[in-house]
Formats: C-alpha cells, structure tokens, sequence
C-alpha cells in the first residue's frame, strides 16, 4: 500500500516539474491550468496524508510557507564577482583587441543580454536544488533557498542527464514588466511605497521573510554561468546550451561571434530590440567562449578579465517644458509635473514627466519654455535630468512654487527635514478626503467592492463625503449614477454590510491614522482590545507595546485629540462597525516564549490552527524554526507530525509537546 502511494507521489512529482519546464521554461504548456491544478491537489493531499514522504523539492513547495525565519548567511565557494562596465563602444573595441594579443590566437565572444535583476547562486546535488544563495558581498550572501523554490523557471529536480554530481549555476532573478507594473499598482492602492524599478522589486521580493509572499510575486530567472570542479565542456557556449537541456532557463538570445563587427551587429541590434522583451535589461555582457582561454585570461581582484558588460545608454529626448502643474496625493503630498511638448521616449508618447519637488526644481534652474531633456532608464515614470541651456530664449519667467493646495486653497506647509509640501487640509481637501476612503475600503482594511473611480463618482456626486457615509449610502440614488445599475449597487451594499465583521484590528489600520500600519494596527488592537481603551492610552502606555515609538504613539494621541475623528467612530460602530477586539480573534501576547526557538509540525484540528498556534509563537516573543537544529528549545507536534523532524528530534533530545502543553505554556 505505502509502495504504491509512493509511486504514485513520485509519478506526480516528475509529471508535475516536467509540466512546469514546459510552460515556465518553453512557455509551451501542453496540459490546461485546471488539469495541472488536479494533479497539483492530488499530491498535495497524498502528501499531506504521508508525511514521511516530504521533500522540500516537491512542486507542491512552489507556493511557499508563512513560516517567517531570518536568512542564514552562507560563504560562496567561488566569490561572486562583478564584471567591469563600459558604456563606449570604443572601450569595448579596446577590450576585445587586448584579450586577443594576450591569447595570441584567434578568440570567440559569446554576446548575452545584460539582465536587470538581482543574481543568484544555485547548487545542485545528485540534480536536486540544495541551496540558493544571493550576491550578497561577493564573498557570503544570504540562503534563499526557500524562496527560490517558489520561481517556477527554476528547476527543483532535474530530469536524468549529464549534469555533474556537484555543480553551481549562476544567474539572474527578475520580475517581468508585467507582474511589476501589476504589483506597484497594487502597492499604490494600498498607500505602500512603489518600487522604483523591476530590479529593486526583485531583490526586495527575494528578500521578504514569507515564502508565500514571494510564490504570489511571480519571479522569472535565467541563469547565464555553470561553475564546479570536472563540469565538462570546452567552451562556455557548450555548457550554456547543456544547462538548457538539463532543464534550465537560457536566453536565446546568446549568440557566438567571431569578429569585432559581430558584437557590434549584437550590441546594435538588441539596442532597441530588447524593448520588446518582457523582462529589463540594461546592457550586453561579452564573454570569451573557450574555457581554456578564459583561465589564461584569469582575474583581477574584482572581475574576470574574459568578461566585460556594455551597458546601453539611458534613452533621452530633448523636448519643451510647456507648463508645471502640481498634483495633490491622498496623503496630501504636492507633487510638481512638467507637462511637455509629447515626445517619443522608449516606446511610448511622453507628454508629463514628475519633477519630485521644490528642491530638483530649483536645482535645475527650470523656465517656463526651457528645451529639457527627459530620461527613461530603469525607472518607468520619466524624469527631467537637465535643461539645454544653449537654446533658451531671453527672458523666461523661473519656475516657482505653489503656496497654496490647488485642490482646496490651504496654504502649504513643508515638514523639517522633508523635501515635499503638503497641504494640510486633511479633512476637507478633496484628494485628501478621496484618499482616505480608498484607503477604508482596500482589501487589507475592510475589502469594500468599489474601486478608485467609483469612489470619485460617489464622492463628486455627493453621495459619500466621508467612510462613514457608505453604511447609510442610498440605494435608489447609487443605482441611477451613471455606469451603476442595480447590480453594482447591490454588490456594493453587499459587501459594505460584509465588512462589519471585518476584526477590529483591521478596522484600525482602515481609519487611516498616519503611521499606523497594518501590523502597528494589529498590535496596538491586540495590547488595548478596544477603540475606547487605545483613546484612553496614555502616550507612554501607546508606547510600552513593541515596535511602537514617538511618532505612532504621537500620531494617535492627535487622531484622537480631533473631536471630528471621535465622531466618525461613534458613528461607525452605530452603524455595526467592530470597534473592539472579538475574545475569539484576542491573543494573549506576552513575552513567555522570549529565547525559544520553536517548530510547529503536524496536523491540528484545522489547517488554520496550525498557523494560529505559529503566530502564538510570535505573539509570546518566542522565534519559529523551521528545521529541527541544536538551537530548538521544543516542537509543538499535531497528528502526523514531519517525519524526519521528529527522527532529527529524537536524535537531539529535543522536547516534544503536544498543543495542550503549549498552550498550558502560554496561559499561565
Ligand atoms: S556573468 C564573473 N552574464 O551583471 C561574471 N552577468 O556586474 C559573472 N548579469 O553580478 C557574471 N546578465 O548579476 C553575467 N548574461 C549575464 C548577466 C550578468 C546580468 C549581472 C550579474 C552580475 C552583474 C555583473
């Protein structure tokens, strides 16, 4: 009986990374979403049933954990080098003639397409995944192996072939436009600062401390360089084109050429065409191809000498500055706008660029008329970087500030030590106002169906002024809006009488009270329980709760110091709103676990309860584990727990409680 489950888990795991390889890898799917999503279930379930049969490489672990665990730093068994940049063609031209009278024989460049990501080192044992480290200092980088797991591109088994027993691949982890595009939109909705560009929001995804987080991201990668003692092979192209067939990600994009023109035709032709690419890069790298020549070739203290990137030139336009207009944000920041005479800039009609604030404006000594050069590098929000001074006409009138919001009249204000203004209107300056029921209703605060420009139409038409309004909002009315019908409206009641089960932890960080976030939120709701007892807070009882300081403590003494705020509440909570903490959503949070290390494995009486009793850890001060080390003070086991964690356990004399004893643990 086990044997044939066995078999068949094993059967599902190679059907499932070889289906992965095809749409992730050729992006040729042969099986529909759903069939996959079947058999993905089927494993899953004979998975969770025999635990004994974990593996960490099953395509079930593509979706991560919500374990949250610091990264490990770990020592690169071959440093991580740079390569050394040029943006001339002329210095490339000096570089290829100066490797070739080294070499003294004819040389063969391999031309590759720079990516825009963050890199990443890959060790793979007997074709299993074992390890990804990042760039790190070159010299020890951070273990994301679990998150790397979670990029569908990257092999976790490789299908039978003739890869080394021991080998480390090198490459690029990126986040296509597409998801990037995607993810700061949300980002903006949920008032979350954007990432500047794709590289940024690669690393810092690579980075975050839940697994399920990242899965969500949708990373790409391509791997460009095999490393390792006996890898076979002579020229670097073979080993690329072998990495390909033993199932990882390769550019088609790598070309060999033979002669200085060559590279030149590769250089010139991916210069404009990698804008229809679906992932960033900022350049070309050239390789030396015979690994023999690369070794003569060797390195500098910081990079190869067969190696050298040619990064293309940020693409600038020249065109005239018309007019500066200034943009109030939901939280009241003044942003300034050029608004230009529309240029074509990397593929796309560029007519307002953002100016940031007083300070570049009056750095780049801005006039009304001015010929100015707008840049669109890695970043897609173009930006002016200078103004050709040579052609400007006498007598333009400087480019000032505003003193006044443009939305409401109130004079500006700007904060000591920030570059922006702000209009300090919160209450009664439109954008402002906006912006804060957006907030209300996002999906991480009360997740009430009505998108940015339904709350324009509502508020515009006076049926909502504040979030409060949207429990009282009138049908009959809702439905005759324009793009409204019956349906929408319904939708909408629907989901607003929904949200008054939204907990009250939620409901805090929905008000919108300056610096208090989503997690603030949740401790603040956990410390007080009630919307009354914070009120009531003194700003150093506001402050004794963990990770709360001056500014959040501050912050709501003031909310709460305007009688406008205590009103909003009052009303809310008549209209059903949850203004405290439900005993069943309350946990005890303490400091009882402070220095333990803890693992939860098993089953519990719900899915859910395993990660209840995971946040408990938390919430006690304790630290979650996910692997069994010398370090762990005990493991909280459910019905069948991890197999080879109770055996590491057993071998350590590691305590093993069950969750009574736990919790007996924590309540005392
Ligand atoms: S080869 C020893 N190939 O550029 C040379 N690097 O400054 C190893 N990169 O850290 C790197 N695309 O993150 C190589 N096709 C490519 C690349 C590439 C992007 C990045 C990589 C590296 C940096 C070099």
């Amino acid at each position: 009986m086990t044997d044939d489950v066995k078999a068949r888990i094993e059967a599902l795991r190679t059907e499932l990374h070889k289906h992965n390889y095809n749409y992730y890898v050729l992006s040729q799917p042969v099986i529909s979403d759903y069939d996959f999503d079947q058999k993905l279930r089927e494993l899953q379930d004979l998975e969770n049933a025999h635990p004994e049969f974990f593996d960490p490489n099953s395509p079930t672990q593509r979706v991560g954990s919500d374990v949250s665990k610091e990264f490990s730093q770990v020592k690169h068994k071959y440093p991580m080098l740079s390569l050394g940049n040029t943006y001339s063609k002329g210095e490339v031209q000096d570089f290829l003639l100066r490797a070739q009278k080294f070499i003294n024989e004819d040389i063969e460049i391999v031309c590759e397409l720079k990516f825009d990501g963050t890199s990443i080192s890959l060790t793979y044992k007997d074709g299993k995944l074992v390890q990804a480290v990042t760039r790190g200092d070159g010299e020890k980088g951070d273990d994301v192996t679990a998150n790397v797991r979670t990029i569908r591109s990257i092999p976790l088994t490789l299908p039978a072939g003739d890869y080394p027993e021991e080998f480390e691949i090198r490459g690029e982890i990126l986040m296509p436009w597409s998801v990037f595009e995607q993810l700061n939109k949300e980002r903006e909705e949920q008032e979350e600062p954007l990432f500047a560009n794709p590289r940024n929001a690669a690393s810092g995804t690579l980075k975050l401390q839940n697994s399920q987080e990242v899965a969500k991201r949708r990373l790409d990668a391509y791997l460009y360089f095999v490393l390792g003692e006996n890898i076979g092979g002579d020229t670097h192209y073979e080993m690329l084109q072998k990495a390909k067939s033993w199932g990882f990600k390769v550019s088609d994009a790598v070309r060999v050429a033979k002669s200085v023109d060559e590279v030149m035709e590769y250089i010139n032709y991916w210069d404009t065409e990698r804008k229809n690419l679906p992932v960033a890069t900022d350049g070309v790298v050239l390789k030396v191809n015979s690994l023999r020549q690369q070794r003569e070739l060797g390195y500098t203290a910081k990079s190869p000498r067969w190696a050298i990137a040619y990064k293309f030139k940020a693409e600038r336009e020249c065109t005239r500055l018309r007019e500066v207009t200034y943009q109030v944000g939901r939280t009241g920041k003044i942003t300034p706008v050029a608004n230009l005479d529309p240029v074509q800039l990397a593929g796309t009609v560029v007519k307002r660029a953002s100016l940031h604030n007083a300070d570049i404006i009056s750095e780049l000594d801005l006039r009304l008329d001015d010929m100015v050069y707008v840049e669109k590098g890695g970043e897609i929000i173009p930006k002016i970087v200078g103004v050709d001074k040579d052609a400007r006409k006498e007598n333009l009138l400087p480019v000032g500030f505003i003193d006044k919001c443009p939305e409401c009249g109130t004079p500006l204000v700007r904060l000591e030590g920030e570059a922006a203004h702000y209009c300090p209107n919160e209450d009664g300056c439109p954008p402002q106002m906006k912006g804060k029921i957006a907030h209300f209703v996002s999906r991480k605060a009360m997740d009430i169906n009505i998108g940015e420009e339904g709350i324009d139409l509502l508020f515009d038409n006076k049926l909502i002024g504040d979030v409060a309004d949207l429990y009282t909002i009138d049908l009959n009315m809702l439905s005759r809006l324009p793009g409204w019908g019956v349906k929408s409206a319904m939708k909408l009641k629907e989901s607003v009488e929904k949200s008054k089960e939204v907990p009250f932890d939620r409901v805090l960080f929905a008000l919108g009270i300056r610096y208090v976030g989503e997690s603030a939120a949740q401790k603040i709701a956990k410390a007080f329980k009630s919307i009354d007892a914070i009120k009531a807070a003194s700003l150093e009882q506001l402050q004794e709760i963990d990770e709360i300081g001056e500014s959040i403590a501050g912050s709501i003494k003031y909310y709460f110091s305007k009688e406008k705020n205590n009103a909003l509440i009052e009303r809310l909570r008549d209209y059903g709103v949850q203004m405290e903490l439900n005993t069943e959503d309350a946990t005890v949070v303490g400091d009882k676990l402070a220095g333990l290390n803890i693992i939860v494995t098993g089953s519990f009486a719900t899915p859910q309860r395993r990660s209840e009793l995971e946040q408990m850890v938390g919430d006690n001060g304790g630290k979650l584990q996910s692997s069994v080390n010398a370090k762990t003070s005990f493991i909280v086991a459910g019905e069948k727990p991890g197999s080879s964690k109770i055996k590491k356990a057993n071998e350590l004399g590691t305590k093993i409680i069950s969750e009574d004893e736990f919790l007996a643990m924590i309540e005392q």
